[in-house]
């Protein structure tokens, strides 16, 4: 198997059961929102302690509007609130963080608190940690495509590294991993161009629930498959 043993290059994960998880305990949506943040504060060790180089997480689609004006402005507030708490522990890890999507529909507070974690986390040479905010991967996939055609580039010369090198995530690798909790199995236009080979793997686990556990045991089991990308064995 020519991934055995290997750390992952990216993995990406769709932060799925929050809701779930808060009713179960009879409270409010935010409150299992509020416990989703702690989990993906500790994931995000656990990756950068595995030497894991990228990890790309499902925060806010482009679909996320449609819920409820409370509920959105929750989402955000969370957005700034990991903005600003998160920056001190990612640059002791060494983390750089991104935050990819269409930026120019966030509120302004959220778009300054980006600009910020990204500016104060640029230098670090670690796991690169993408934040999916307002993002969709049609949307992105539209995007590559108008900026292509700004460009004028000729038609020749769309392929598959001009498409990818116009997306939010141009120049990181293809996740090798895709991840999504709560027992749901759907991709709901996560990184529709960038899974393209990708493992999937879908775990009970509501997204509060999920940790550095849950992660080692998901890479344990992908060193388990054989990745062929369209080869004969
Ligand atoms: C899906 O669960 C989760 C979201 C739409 C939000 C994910 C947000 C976090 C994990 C908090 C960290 C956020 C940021 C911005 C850093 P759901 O609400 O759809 O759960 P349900 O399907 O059980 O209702």
């Amino acid at each position: 198997m020519d991934n055995e043993r290997k750390v992952p290059e990216h993995i990406a994960i769709i932060m799925d059961g929050n809701g779930r998880w808060a009713k179960k305990r009879m409270q409010p949506r935010m409150f299992g929102h509020k416990a989703g943040m702690k989990a993906l504060h500790e994931t995000v060790q656990a990756a950068s302690d595995m030497g894991i180089g990228y990890m790309s997480v499902y925060a806010f689609s482009t679909e996320n509007w449609k819920r409820s004006a409370d509920e959105v402005g929750g989402l955000m507030n969370i957005a700034v609130e990991y903005f600003f708490k998160e920056i001190e522990e990612l640059n002791q890890k060494n983390v750089r963080m991104l935050v990819l999507g269409d930026r120019s529909g966030l509120p302004e507070k959220v778009q300054e608190a980006a600009d910020n974690a990204e500016k104060s986390t640029a230098a670090n040479t670690g796991l690169t940690l993408n934040i999916m905010l307002n993002y969709g991967g049609r949307d992105e996939i539209i995007r590559a495509f108008r900026e292509m055609a700004e460009e004028e580039i000729p038609a020749d010369q769309i392929d598959e590294a001009a498409v990818s090198a116009h997306l939010y995530t141009a120049g990181q690798p293809d996740p090798d991993i895709i991840v999504r909790t709560s027992g749901e199995e759907r991709i709901s236009n996560f990184m529709l161009w960038q899974n393209s080979y990708s493992e999937f793997f879908f775990v009970d686990t509501l997204w509060p629930d999920f940790g550095e556990k849950d992660l080692r045991r998901i890479v344990e089991e992908y060193w388990k498959r054989d990745r062929r990308y369209g080869n004969a064995k």
